[in-house]
């Protein structure tokens, strides 16, 4: 057995999986965002660790085999959120989240020092308010007291794995997000480390997401019931993780993930291609491939807004039901999904969302497909930056809780124009957490024939060409 570990936004979800990849038992417990003012997203990463050893408690608990048949775990988590330690390895502040936008003028600043051609050559990113080095620089000019203790800094689920392990590591993939590694070279840049003053010392040793990087202390044995022999695997990104748990491991692969924030998300076989920092190139959690990736901030978590402000009693699927009788379009009303500001194509944390069109004959529902069709979209920008850059995208694997509703699906395949394709027992980044886990393990040759095994096509949904040429309209006006 293995166990992959997913450090979401919104909770952590703990899966067991076993060699014929099956998901055997799985555990999630949630915790709350901390926005103390807008644009600030924060996290308690003792709470992450807290609320995983009470899902893995529990996991272990429920299994009825022998304990160290669990031969190895790994993490998904998610990005860019930036972690302090102090010398004695004690978090210094709060986590401060990707999707917190108070770094404007950072972002900024690294353009004015840097330079925009040279952090694009470098980081092959633009400085966007999410990544972790904005954030870094924001606590050495409005916490230089923290800054001054700062020993090391962490990428959550890299936090959480020193905790079982007391060992301090990060991994290609999640190094990507921060703007400080030279994505092409895989390695921290000493260049940017040494214009932004950033010591290089705060940069975690880098290893790759299938390595193995020590065992469960005895402490983290004992809280868990896990085995101290039980491995520990790096681990990746959440979104490299998507990838990798839906077999998104050769050019020509495009997935569309839809959790708190939405990507669409393409393999890229070298690190060559130039999009001109308009969509995210990162390392993927397969060794020496990429991925390049558009992001919509809040796609779920518009959802989950419209849920909480107007409907909190309710749960989704009774507010979803009769989704699929609203005609295209919402009768008339759009939404456009910016309510905590925008990376992909607008890179502004400053817009804000909108409906437009109200019509005093609308009910609550027409409000909830307008926000699935505007999240939907927003991710279609995206799509369109890939397509214009010469990539030919007529299949898309979507997982995540867009694809949880079968009129989502289609309203999918309508918008993006491209078979959607839906996963069976779709678990989206754990699955690719627990995979890196078997890997490293040695139970497969490559995480290609991993993914043979763990992953599989439950339906198509093709796009109906009336319903595309009706989006097709719809877009226009949603740009
Ligand atoms: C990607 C990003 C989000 C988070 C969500 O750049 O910021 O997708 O990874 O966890």
């Amino acid at each position: 057995y293995v166990i992959g570990v997913d450090l979401g936004t919104s909770s952590v979800k703990v899966l067991l999986m076993n060699q014929e990849g099956k998901v055997c038992h799985e555990v999630s417990k949630s915790y709350p965002l901390i926005q103390e003012r807008s644009g600030y997203s924060e996290q308690d990463p003792n709470e992450w660790v807290e609320k995983t050893t009470i899902a893995l408690r529990e996991l272990v608990d429920h299994f009825e085999g022998n304990i160290a048949d669990i031969e190895g775990i790994s993490f998904s988590g998610q990005m860019h959120g930036l972690v302090l330690l102090d010398e004695n390895h004690k978090v210094l502040r709060n986590a401060i989240l990707w999707n917190d936008t108070r770094t404007t003028e950072q972002c900024q600043q690294i353009y004015e020092i840097v330079g925009e051609e040279r952090l694009l050559h470098v980081t092959k990113n633009p400085a966007l308010e999410g990544f972790t080095l904005p954030k870094l620089l924001w606590i050495k000019q409005y916490e230089p007291e923290i800054f001054e203790k700062s020993a090391v800094f962490m990428l959550p689920k890299d936090y959480l794995r020193y905790k079982m392990t007391n060992e301090i590591h990060s991994e290609f993939s999640d190094a990507a997000g921060t703007l400080l590694l030279n994505v092409a070279e895989k390695q921290w840049s000493k260049e940017i480390c040494e214009l932004l003053g950033i010591n290089e010392r705060l940069c975690p040793p880098l290893v790759e997401s299938h390595n193995f990087v020590g065992e469960i202390t005895e402490s983290f044995a004992l809280e868990t019931g896990l085995a101290t022999t039980t491995k520990v695997f790096a681990g990746g990104a959440d979104n490299a993780c998507g990838a990798i748990g839906s077999s998104i491991l050769s050019e020509g692969k495009t997935l569309c993930s839809i959790g708190t924030s939405g990507v669409v998300l393409s393999y890229e076989e070298t690190k060559d291609r130039d999009f001109a920092g308009k969509v995210h190139y990162f390392n993927h959690g397969q060794e020496n491939a990429f991925y390049t990736m558009g992001v919509t901030l809040a796609a779920g978590y518009s959802l989950s807004w419209f849920k909480d402000t107007f409907a909190p009693n309710e749960a989704f699927d009774s507010l979803l039901e009769g989704l699929g009788e609203v005609s295209i379009g919402a009768n008339g009303l759009l939404f456009t999904p910016y309510l905590v500001g925008e990376r992909t194509p607008y890179a502004d944390a400053t817009i804000r969302a909108s409906f437009i069109g109200m019509d005093a004959s609308h009910k609550r529902i027409d409000f909830a497909r307008a926000v699935i069709e505007g999240i939907t979209f927003s991710l279609n920008e995206s799509i369109e930056i890939f397509r214009e850059s010469g990539k030919t995208i007529d299949t898309i694997i979507s997982i995540g809780g867009g694809a949880k509703n079968e009129t989502w699906l289609q309203i999918q395949a309508d918008v993006f124009n491209a078979k959607i394709v839906k996963l069976s027992s779709e678990q989206g980044p754990a699955v690719g957490a627990s995979m890196l886990a078997a890997y490293g393990a040695g139970w497969f040759g490559s995480l290609q024939e991993c993914a043979s095994n763990f992953t599989a096509e439950e339906k198509v949904y093709e796009p109906i060409l009336e319903n595309v040429e009706r989006y097709q309209e719809l877009y226009k006006w949603y740009k």
